[in-house]
């Protein structure tokens, strides 16, 4: 007999329109049934007797207001088959309810990092009760350099007993692109760091507001997953040192136009950061570390010699350097960090390693 699992996504923005696109052409020997969908924060597709939700004409078909979260779980927990929540959003009231769907025996698989890198006992309850013999199963490789295997790897080093002695990243696709333009091996490079923030907006790599970006936030949430999993109890992502790039007179501007407009003032400093970086032969980089070792989490500006896998880092990729003590050589993870292909294929792969687990 066929297995089968039933699937109720939430969101279908950049990420989610592609993880459907995906889900809709799988070819796998377990039954996906999309039994809810909510395709934007307003609007869901569903029927009282579980029947699958039409993937090619879902844009179009006519939709019932979406239940609140509580009715939602007792909707999933009345169907005969496992479900696995696909939270397509950024919405932490959906990642506060987690360790409730966990709970009750929903299955996650997502993008949304707010969860895994809000408060330490957010994490927690989580994981506990996805330990229970009746918890959800809960899979989130795509909160880390979006698509990229960081996370399932990182797991299964410390799972079969290896320890973690430093990872070392650089983990905004944004932050890679403003550094690896603004900082180079080539002496001649004269480009100035407000420039190469303006470029980067227009390309729309930044944020509407790019101080989002530049905050450092972001990166500290990825470090924070990083550091959970590796057994650094990491309190919040607020709870460790987080240089920022947004000059101390800026942060309170009111708009981003206004912000991008006075930036210029402030190039001359960081310019001479990275001219001092390159009289050592060295290029800048925004990195996030886990240091065992040193007993440090941070995110900061680093420097890193011309040879380095980091100075060589093109466009807008995130790379990764994983030393544990089998590797004492570094594992080095590396490619697209973001885009809406690669995170859709992180979130269904995950999916899929669920319904391996739990279709019926
Ligand atoms: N884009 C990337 O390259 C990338 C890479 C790695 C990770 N991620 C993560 O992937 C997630 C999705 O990113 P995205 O780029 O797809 O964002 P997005 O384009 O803004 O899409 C988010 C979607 O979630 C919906 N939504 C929000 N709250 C909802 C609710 N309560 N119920 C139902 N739907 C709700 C929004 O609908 P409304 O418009 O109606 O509010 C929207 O359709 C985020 O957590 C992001 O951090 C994205």
């Amino acid at each position: 007999m066929v297995k089968s699992v039933n699937v109720a996504i939430i969101g279908s923005g950049v990420v989610g329109s592609a993880f459907v696109n995906q889900l809709k052409n799988l070819k796998t020997a377990i039954n996906f049934n999309v039994v809810y969908f909510a395709r934007s924060s307003k609007e869901a597709l569903f029927s009282s007797d579980y029947k699958p939700v039409d993937l090619a004409s879902y844009k179009n078909a006519s939709a019932q207001a979406v239940l609140s979260l509580d009715e939602l779980t007792k909707f999933l927990k009345g169907a005969s088959k496992p479900t696995i929540l696909i939270d397509n959003t950024s919405n932490s009231t959906i990642a506060d309810y987690y360790p409730t769907f966990v709970k009750e025996g929903i299955s996650i698989a997502t993008p949304n990092k707010k969860a895994f890198s809000s408060d330490l006992s957010v994490w927690n309850e989580i994981f506990k009760n996805s330990e229970a013999p009746s918890g959800g199963l809960v899979y989130h490789e795509a909160t880390v350099g979006a698509g990229l295997p960081i996370i399932g790897p990182l797991r299964d080093l410390i799972t079969t007993g290896d320890k973690v002695e430093k990872i070392e990243g650089i983990f905004s696709g944004t932050l890679s692109y403003i550094f690896n333009e603004f900082s180079t091996t080539d002496p001649s490079t004269k480009v100035k760091f407000s420039d190469v923030v303006k470029v980067a907006k227009d390309l729309g790599y930044t944020e509407p507001d790019p101080r989002d970006d530049l905050n450092g936030l972001d990166v500290a949430r990825k470090v924070t997953i990083l550091a959970r999993i590796s057994g650094f109890d990491v309190e919040s992502p607020t709870s460790f040192p987080v240089e920022s790039l947004i000059p101390k007179e800026l942060e309170s501007v009111q708009t981003a136009d206004e912000f991008l407009s006075k930036l210029p003032d402030f190039d001359a400093d960081i310019q001479k950061v990275k001219e001092e970086a390159l009289a050592e032969n060295k290029v800048l980089r925004f990195v996030g570390q886990v240091d065992f070792k040193a007993n440090k989490v941070s995110v900061e500006i680093g420097k890193y010699g011309f040879d380095h896998p980091f100075a060589s880092l093109k466009g807008s990729d995130n790379v990764v350097s994983i030393k544990t003590e089998r590797y004492s050589n570094p594992l080095i993870i590396q490619g697209a960090g973001a885009g809406a292909e690669v995170t859709a294929h992180g979130v269904l792969a995950d999916a899929i390693k669920i319904a391996e687990r739990i279709a019926i």
